[in-house]
């Protein structure tokens, strides 16, 4: 306990002292704005693996495969099997199989921060949870052609290969911290 308090001891004054430093490179140097809630928020945006932070909206297949069509095939082919040339490995075989992830949570959260790679940010909540739907119908984890997916639904999911992922017995987080 006497550890912990000291923890966010040393965390909270090196917070102030950040801060300060900062209100000063601002006030002395002239550059530098203070970050407002709208701007964090832009950026606030991780998922956490049981759904929680999933906003609103929703979306199936045919909507997804639109928007593959035209802003993913490029890149990872029209049949999932990855454009070598443009960096791209496949989606639905090897290393990079989406049906090797443990929660299909994780893929909404990676495609809307990540994807598409040239601009990154610019699908809609619906837009992703249709590419989601589109995935995971395509690589055969839906069977469901017509599922829609949102923030329920898509936390429902139980990726095939969830149990075969085994904690480090090196590691300091145990089995509860995961799941
Ligand atoms: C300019 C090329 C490009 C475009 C366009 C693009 N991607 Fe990617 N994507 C990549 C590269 C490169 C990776 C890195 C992983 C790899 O394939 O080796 C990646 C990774 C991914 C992954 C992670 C795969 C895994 O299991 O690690 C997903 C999912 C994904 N992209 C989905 C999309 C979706 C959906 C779109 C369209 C909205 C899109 N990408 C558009 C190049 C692109």
């Amino acid at each position: 306990m006497f550890d912990n308090l000291w923890k966010k001891t040393l965390a909270a004054t090196l917070g102030l002292s950040l801060c300060a430093s900062l209100t000063v490179a601002q006030e002395k140097y002239g550059f530098g704005t203070k970050a407002d809630p709208a701007e964090i928020a832009k950026y606030d945006i991780d998922i956490h693996i049981d759904g929680k932070g999933l906003p609103a909206g929703s979306g199936n297949p045919a909507l997804g495969a639109e928007i593959f069509e035209i802003q993913c095939a490029i890149c990872h082919g029209e049949q999932l099997q990855g454009v070598r040339a443009m960096g791209a490995n496949s989606l639905h075989e090897g290393r990079r199989d989406i049906k090797k992830l443990p929660y299909a949570t994780s893929l909404f959260d990676f495609i809307r921060r990540a994807m598409p790679l040239t601009d990154p940010g610019t699908l809609s909540n619906d837009e992703t949870y249709g590419l989601v739907a589109y995935l995971l119908t395509q690589t055969g984890v839906l069977k469901d052609k017509d599922v829609v997916l949102d923030a329920k639904s898509l936390a429902a999911i139980k990726m095939p290969n969830r149990g075969n992922f085994i904690i480090d017995p090196a590691s300091r987080f145990s089995a509860k911290d995961v799941h």
